[in-house]
C-alpha cells in the first residue's frame, strides 16, 4: 500500500521507535497522521513537527482505544493504517515477576491489538480495505532472556498478527508484524541492564529507530507480513525452526557465558 493519501494512527508515537515512524510516515504524504500516546505532552510536540493531531489514549483500556480509533475518524475520516506500536518492557525475570507487572504487559503489548482489530475490522472488511500493523518484537520469534513477560506477551503479539493476516486477506486486509532486536530507545536502556539480556541484544546489533521507520514504510509498500529491521533474525528463525534442540543450546550458552562475565 502507498502512503500518500491515508489516514495513519500511530500508537506509542510519543518517542522511540513511534516517533521516528511519525516522522517517516508524514514524509509520505498521508492525509491525516495521528500520534496517540498515554505521555500526552511528548505526543503533541511530535504531532505539531509532522502536522498531525495528537491524542492521548491508553493503550491498556479497551475503551481507551476505542475513543481513540472513533476520536482519529471524526477528525480525518476512516482509519487507512493503524500502527500499533505502544509497548511497555514489563518486569525482569520469569514467573516470578508481579502478576502487575505480568497485567499490564499483557493488556498493552497484545490486547491492545485485539482491541484496536476489534474497532477497525467491521468499518474496514465494509470498505474492502485497511491495514493493521503491530510492533511486536524479534523477542516474539525467538525470545528475549532477561524477561519471560515481555517474550510471551510479543509471542501472543505475533500469533495474532499471523491469525488476522490469514483470516482477512480475502476480505482486502493487510498485516504486517515488525519484529526488530535492540533499537536505541529508552526502553532498550532497561533490557540492557541485565547482563544476559545485554549480551544477547548487544550480538543482534543495535540499530536506530529510524532503521525500523525506514524498514516499515517499505514493507507497507510491499504489504510484506514480517519487517525485519535485523535481517539475520530470518536466519535465527530458521535454525530455531529446523533444530529447537541446537537453538535452545546456543540461548543457554549465552545465557550462561553473560552471567559468568557479569559475576
Ligand atoms: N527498543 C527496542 O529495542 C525494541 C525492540 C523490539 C520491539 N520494540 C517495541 O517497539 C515498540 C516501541 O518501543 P520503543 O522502543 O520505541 O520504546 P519507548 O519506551 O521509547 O516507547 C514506547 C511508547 O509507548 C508509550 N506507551 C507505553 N504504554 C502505553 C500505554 N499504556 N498507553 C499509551 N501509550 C503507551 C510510551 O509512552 C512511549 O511513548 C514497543 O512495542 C516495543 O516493545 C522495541
Amino acid at each position: 500500500m502507498e502512503l500518500a493519501g491515508r489516514h495513519v494512527v500511530i500508537t506509542g508515537g510519543a518517542g522511540g521507535i513511534g516517533r521516528a515512524l511519525a516522522r517517516r510516515v508524514a514524509a509520505e504524504g498521508v492525509r491525516g497522521l495521528v500520534v496517540a500516546d498515554r505521555e500526552h505532552g511528548p505526543a503533541h510536540a511530535v504531532a505539531e513537527e509532522v502536522g498531525g493531531l495528537a491524542l492521548q489514549f491508553d493503550a491498556g483500556l479497551e475503551s481507551s482505544v476505542s475513543s481513540l480509533i472513533s476520536h482519529a475518524s471524526d477528525v480525518y475520516g476512516p482509519v487507512d493504517v493503524f500502527i500499533s506500536n505502544a509497548g511497555v518492557p514489563g518486569a525482569m525475570g520469569g514467573p516470578e515477576a508481579p502478576d502487575e507487572s505480568w497485567d499490564e504487559a499483557w493488556r498493552v503489548n497484545f490486547m491492545a491489538h485485539v482491541w484496536a482489530a476489534r474497532a477497525l475490522l467491521p468499518e474496514m472488511v465494509q470498505r474492502g480495505e485497511g491495514y493493521l500493523v503491530s510492533t511486536a518484537s524479534a523477542a516474539g520469534l525467538l525470545t528475549q532472556v532477561s524477561s519471560a513477560v515481555y517474550s510471551v506477551t510479543k509471542h501472543a503479539a505475533v500469533a495474532l498478527a499471523e491469525w488476522l493476516s490469514i483470516e482477512y486477506a480475502d476480505a482486502g486486509i493487510r498485516v504486517s508484524c515488525i519484529c526488530p532486536q535492540g533499537v536505541l530507545t529508552p526502553m532498550l536502556e532497561l533490557a540492557m541492564q541485565e547482563p544476559a539480556g545485554a549480551a544477547a541484544l548487544a550480538a543482534g546489533g543495535l540499530i536506530e529507530p529510524e532503521e525500523v521507520a525506514e524498514a516499515t514504510v517499505q514493507g507497507i509498500r510491499e504489504e510484506r507480513f514480517l519487517i525485519l529491521p535485523h535481517a539475520e533474525v530470518a536466519h535465527h528463525m530458521a535454525l530455531k525452526g529446523s533444530d529447537p534442540e541446537r537453538w535452545l543450546k546456543g540461548m543457554r550458552r549465552l545465557v550462561r557465558n553473560a552471567r559468568a562475565a557479569a559475576g
